[in-house]
């Protein structure tokens, strides 16, 4: 991808269906016991392998368009996939779906790309193990590939997790769902809440409260171990609109609108800080559609000033840390970023990814363990020049939204991961250049 910069932005932009609940919607509906049709799902690259590994395990799915319907199977009805289930570069995929699996009494074995089969998956396989389930990985259980073999009866627990992870605690939810009992998960602090929500709009028992979780078995509950799921509109993917967002603030005369946006408070805490930062950010139209909040999202040229982020919100400002990042480099002062080590467990290590290809860029930019400090001002002209995406997508596209402000052309490598999230990225873009 080429990028140079332009003048503006202004228009309307349509943002795909968010990441986060579209692999939900589609894993919890092939649990229920009937027809589920979803609109707006992301038929992005990490959800098509979700969508490919339940058809691999006997659920039926229709396709057109971003309309996506599933005949929901119910776990007793998935059937022994005769191949390796893949999960591309997907971290919510690999990490929801061995939760289901070990419940499934099939054998499935789950691998990925080469930077999934390097991310942690001891952080699931040993509760999951705690709970009788029968799964194992490479490398002392600490990586994928993870193999999955029948296990007899999972056990409801009390799980204390050290590092709050929206992936993690899905994973245990839903494999408590068929376990004895009552399944417990508390986190230091707040993680994404999709899955509590969507399970309870299919009226499943379950309880949550920030950082406590509590799920009853399936079996046990009035529902006689049978979810019946409703009809599931996606809303728009808050993390793919940050990147517009900050485009918006740091160009003149700039105005975009985006409709339909999910802004779960778990979520939407990136709103709150760039407004601190100054962004001109007006959020109407507010509803809620099966249980998630969602609104129309307007934003405007902004004087951004830094920030230290609070690193009690990093879990739920995780994916939105890079695109904070390019909103840093205008904005004057020193942006601190602590407590953030997690960044270095994502699709790339994205305190590394950052602190190299802003370095390159021209910008005053520290690392640390744990975080990044970046000294910005708003007239910072980035450098033009060849750049690396890490093949990671929020890093690709974060570059993009940087680009925009140099004099000169920006190569992006390996651009096309932008599939992983944000299939139109570039077209949207495009669309509302000046
Ligand atoms: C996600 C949770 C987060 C996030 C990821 C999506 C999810 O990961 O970074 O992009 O859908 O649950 P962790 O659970 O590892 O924090």
């Amino acid at each position: 991808m080429e990028i140079s910069g332009v003048n503006s932005i202004r228009g309307e932009i349509n943002i795909p269906g968010d990441k986060s609940i579209s692999h939900r919607a589609a894993i919890i509906s092939a649990l229920a016991s009937n027809q589920i049709n979803i609109k707006n799902f992301l038929l992005s690259q990490d959800c098509i392998n979700t969508l490919n590994i339940l058809k691999k395990l006997g659920v039926k799915i229709e396709k057109n368009n971003s309309n996506v319907i599933i005949h929901g199977l119910g776990i007793q009805n998935f059937i022994e996939p005769d191949d390796i289930l893949y999960v591309g570069n997907s971290g919510t995929t690999i990490r929801l779906l061995s939760g289901v699996l070990c419940a499934a009494k099939i054998t499935a074995v789950l691998s990925g790309d080469k930077s999934i089969n390097n991310r942690p998956m001891d952080r699931i396989i040993f509760p999951l193990k705690d709970m009788g389930a029968n799964i194992y990985g490479r490398n002392n259980n600490s990586k994928a590939p993870i193999i999955i073999l029948p296990s007899y009866k999972l056990k409801g627990r009390i799980f204390n997790i050290p590092i709050s992870s929206a992936q993690v605690k899905s994973c245990i939810i839903l494999a408590g769902l068929f376990a004895e009992g009552v399944t417990e998960i508390i986190q230091p602090e707040v993680s994404r809440d999709h899955t509590e929500r969507l399970l309870e709009y299919f009226g499943v028992e379950i309880k949550y409260d920030g950082k406590n979780t509590k799920v009853f078995s399936l079996f046990e509950s009035n529902l006689k171990g049978e979810i019946k799921g409703k009809n599931l509109y996606i809303p728009g993917d808050l993390s793919s609109a940050t990147y517009f967002i900050v485009a918006s603030c740091i160009l003149p005369n700039s105005s975009i609108i985006m409709k339909n946006i999910g802004i779960n408070p778990t979520r939407s805490k990136v709103l709150d800080i760039l407004q601190l930062m100054g962004a001109n950010i007006e959020i109407k139209n507010k509803k809620v559609i099966n249980n998630e909040l969602v609104a129309d999202i307007e934003s405007f040229t902004s004087n951004l000033k830094a920030i230290k982020v609070d690193k009690n919100l990093i879990p739920i400002i995780i994916d939105e840390i890079p695109a904070l990042c390019v909103a840093s480099v205008f904005a004057d002062g020193e942006t601190i970023i602590e407590g953030a080590e997690e960044l270095r467990h994502k699709e790339s290590d994205r305190i590394n990814s950052i602190y190299n290809e802003f370095l390159k860029a021209g910008v005053d930019i520290k690392q640390k363990k744990d975080g990044l400090i970046i000294k910005g001002n708003k007239d910072f002209k980035p450098n033009g020049g060849i750049y690396e995406s890490y093949k990671d997508h929020r890093i690709a596209m974060s570059l993009a939204i940087l680009g925009l402000k140099s004099n000169n052309k920006i190569r992006i490598l390996d651009s096309e991961c932008i599939e992983t999230s944000f299939p139109g990225f570039l077209f949207e873009l495009k669309k509302v250049l000046n």
